[in-house]
């Protein structure tokens, strides 16, 4: 194992944070796991984190602890029956070239995924979602290490407690499952998502896995900034759910504001409240919001994760007074070397 000190984070966190690691290493092999596994059993008053694309990941400050990246590479068709394709994947693979492999392989379901950075092994942690499809719509198992043991174990999709941009390896016991594969089952007869305003719109030709994943591209690169370009992790908050009674009071003052109604409540729009504070295309020193998406907090080249995360924090404020809604930060905040919770 080649661990390295004092290690920039800056290539390896979508907001391109100049940030460092107290010490660092890879992961390319299950076999590699055990070594580092008993390099924190001697240091065990250091954190460990594990790191996917990094593309749902704010930095706050340093990482006093071992970063860990994943590289477990693997894309595999594992089998068939009447109704699906059994696909695995390593926890290493970048999202989307995975996706776009499936689809060189005939294969459908993920096309509506296409173009979320970040890795496979990191999209079962929020259960990624896009365009009326999310991951777990089309996960069979998802195959992690436990970190309290180092022992291997397989969830089945009702045992990963996924919910909206949420997974029990996220919220209800982070930090304890190392994700190192995901198989996915997709559907020999697939059916097409294509209600998201403006999916439709973008399609050209022929209905079919490619040509959806053309058009969410197209869709993705309009509204999102590029993490290449940009630094950004995606949207930065979740859409809030309301009860029925604030939204419909909301609702008179706002006639405006957009609802989806579920059974649990009212889902509103974040990006709607945060550009309804005036926020949209903001920039405070470096830390800012971007000007074609108000839910998207960027850096415009030299702002510090705990800028970044001061502008959050103000935006929630404001969000909260005008709204009476506290917003829920999406991605993983770090600081300290730990995780800041949030249900
Ligand atoms: N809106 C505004 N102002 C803004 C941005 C949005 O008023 O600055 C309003 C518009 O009315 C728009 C509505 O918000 O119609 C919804 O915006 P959008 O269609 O972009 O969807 P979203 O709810 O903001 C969610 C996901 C995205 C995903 C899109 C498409 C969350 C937190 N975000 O965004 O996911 O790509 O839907 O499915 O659920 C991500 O998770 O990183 C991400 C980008």
């Amino acid at each position: 194992m080649n661990i390295r000190e004092h290690y920039s984070l800056r290539a390896l966190n979508t907001f391109g944070l100049e940030v460092k690691a107290r010490y660092f290493c890879t992961l390319a092999t299950l076999g590699g796991l055990r070594t580092v596994w008993q390099w924190q059993q001697q240091h065990p008053n250091l954190p460990v984190l594990f790191l996917g694309g990094g593309s749902n990941m704010l930095f706050v400050e340093d990482f006093p602890g071992l970063v860990v990246q994943i590289k477990l590479m693997e894309r595999t068709i594992i089998g068939s029956d009447s109704e699906y394709t059994y696909v695995k994947a390593g926890a290493g693979e970048n999202w989307h070239q995975f996706v776009r492999w499936t689809i060189d392989q005939g294969l459908a379901g993920l096309e509506n995924l296409s173009l979320i950075p970040g890795t496979v092994g990191a999209a079962p942690m929020q259960n990624i979602g896009a365009y009326g499809v999310e991951l777990k719509d089309h996960a069979y198992e998802v195959f992690a290490v436990d970190w309290k043991t180092a022992e291997m174990r397989h969830f089945s999709v009702a045992e990963c407690g996924f919910g909206y941009r949420n997974s029990r390896f996220k919220s209800l016991e982070p930090n304890r499952w190392l994700i190192a594969s995901v198989t996915f089952q997709l559907p020999t007869k697939p059916t097409w998502h294509l209600d998201y305003a403006g999916v439709k719109e973008h399609i050209q030709g022929e209905v079919n896995a490619r040509s959806i994943s053309d058009a969410i591209i197209a869709i993705r690169q309009s509204k999102l900034p590029d993490p290449a370009q940009l630094g950004n992790a995606g949207s930065f908050f979740k859409n809030p759910m309301i009860s029925d009674e604030h939204y419909q009071a909301l609702r008179e003052q706002y006639p405006q504001l957009n609802g989806w109604i579920l059974e649990e409540g009212v889902k509103v729009s974040a990006g709607w409240l945060i550009d309804h504070c005036g926020w949209k295309g903001k920039r405070i020193g470096d830390a800012g919001t971007y000007d074609q998406h108000a839910l998207v907090l960027v850096n415009h080249g030299q702002a510090t994760g705990a800028q970044i995360w001061q502008l959050a924090l103000d935006i929630m404020d404001s969000v909260e007074q005008r709204f009476g809604i506290r917003l829920v930060p999406e991605p993983h905040i770090i600081s300290g070397g730990a995780l800041v919770q949030y249900s």
